[in-house]
């Protein structure tokens, strides 16, 4: 079994005390770098900023990440910090090469944010992408950044199904509890994802990538685990089914996760958008086939009404809380809905599935167009 396997590995692993850098302090950033700090004996957790006011605001937060977990709080101090300069000429600017990397940068900064780090990244190296969304993220990165493949990192992937909300620069809300799926990255530059090859174990994750991996699965609120790069594949298409129903409709109807699904009218909306959406993500996994197991995985967990539910179940589950895209909206920052409900209609344009729907809800979302229940039929005419 998986879990077997997973402590035989990690029983032979060797763990040097190697620094793991994390990249983007966001609310996922911020708990994973909390979560690292929990590991006893803890490895060194470096945050990379890349914008001078973080770092003041980080002396006045007393350099410590506060995560406050059913109302009690929890101060980790033990990081230290490095600014990132995109300043070639920057005589400060450190060179040492950085083994372990974790991003949670928002998708669509990826490529830019990872640039200056570019020179301290190489075959030794380890990055590993969370983030929300799907897309050609970690295909851009390569094209842009490591052509090279006798020089580039290895790459793992993973998304966390955790919800936190912001109190301060460096303080958080751990609102909701999940999981966190890490996985090897079997890359394929041809494709829009990876290459599902080899899946069948997890010793696909490479050598070099396991220290970063070990110290994931003991961090204790993030309840990692290591999986296939199939698995990790349904867990993505999962949740951007999530996110595309939940995110995107909350910014149209300006409320809160749990405020949509009690109305009929956006639940027969969100039933025609996961028509589009279901057809699509069911058509990624048989082209993603290598045998009879993904019949069964379309069956089990990606027939429309099994979607329908979970979409419902996450909606009321974190129904108090304001969606990463509805706070994105209100912040004024770029929205991911491009790598959202816009991955889905790119890829459904390039399997014949029409989302026509989704193509109307992105759009809106880029205006930030907010209306009333009442006024779907006319942006949404059947
Ligand atoms: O992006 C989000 O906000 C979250 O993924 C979710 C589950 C929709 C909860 O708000």
């Amino acid at each position: 079994s998986n879990t077997s396997s997973l402590l035989r590995w990690r029983s032979s692993s060797v763990c040097p005390a190697e620094p793991i850098h994390v990249l983007g302090v966001g609310n996922v950033g911020k708990l994973v770098a909390h979560s690292l700090a929990r590991v006893s004996p803890a490895p060194p957790v470096a945050l990379l900023l890349h914008r001078p006011e973080l770092l003041s605001e980080w002396e006045k937060a007393g350099r410590c990440i506060d995560v406050v977990t059913d109302g009690s709080s929890d101060k980790q101090r033990s990081f230290t910090t490095e600014m990132i300069s995109n300043d070639k000429s920057d005589a400060n600017a450190t060179s040492s090469i950085i083994k372990n990397l974790i991003v949670t940068t928002k998708t669509y900064a990826t490529s830019a944010a990872i640039r200056p780090l570019k020179h301290r990244l190489n075959h030794e190296s380890t990055i590993l992408f969370l983030q929300n969304g799907m897309g050609r993220t970690i295909e851009e990165v390569t094209s842009e950044l490591f052509p090279n493949p006798s020089t580039r990192p290895h790459y793992l992937a993973g998304i966390t199904s955790h919800g936190a909300h912001k109190t301060g620069p460096f303080s958080i809300v751990h609102a909701g509890h999940g999981t966190t799926t890490i996985s090897a990255v079997l890359l394929h530059l041809d494709t829009h994802m990876a290459n599902h090859e080899n899946s069948e174990s997890i010793f696909s994750i490479p050598e070099s990538s396991r220290y970063l991996v070990d110290q994931l699965l003991s961090a204790p609120t993030l309840a990692a685990m290591a999986v296939t790069p199939a698995e990790l594949l349904y867990v993505q298409l999962e949740k951007l089914i999530v996110n595309a129903m939940v995110n995107s409709l909350t910014v149209v109807f300006n409320c809160l996760n749990g405020q949509l699904f009690n109305r009929p009218s956006i639940a027969t909306l969100m039933q025609l958008l996961l028509s589009e959406a279901a057809a699509v993500v069911r058509a990624l996994i048989l082209c993603s086939s290598k045998g009879d197991d993904e019949v069964a995985i379309l069956e089990s967990r990606f027939s429309q009404p099994i979607l329908e539910q979970l979409v419902r179940t996450v909606a009321a589950k974190t129904g108090e809380n304001i969606s990463s895209m509805l706070q994105d909206v209100r912040a004024s920052r770029e929205t991911e809905v491009d790598y959202i409900n816009g991955y889905i209609v790119a890829r459904g344009m390039e399997l014949g599935v029409d989302c026509v729907h989704n193509r109307t809800l992105v759009q809106m979302v880029k205006d930030k167009r907010v209306i009333s229940e009442f006024q779907i039929p006319d942006f949404f005419p059947r």
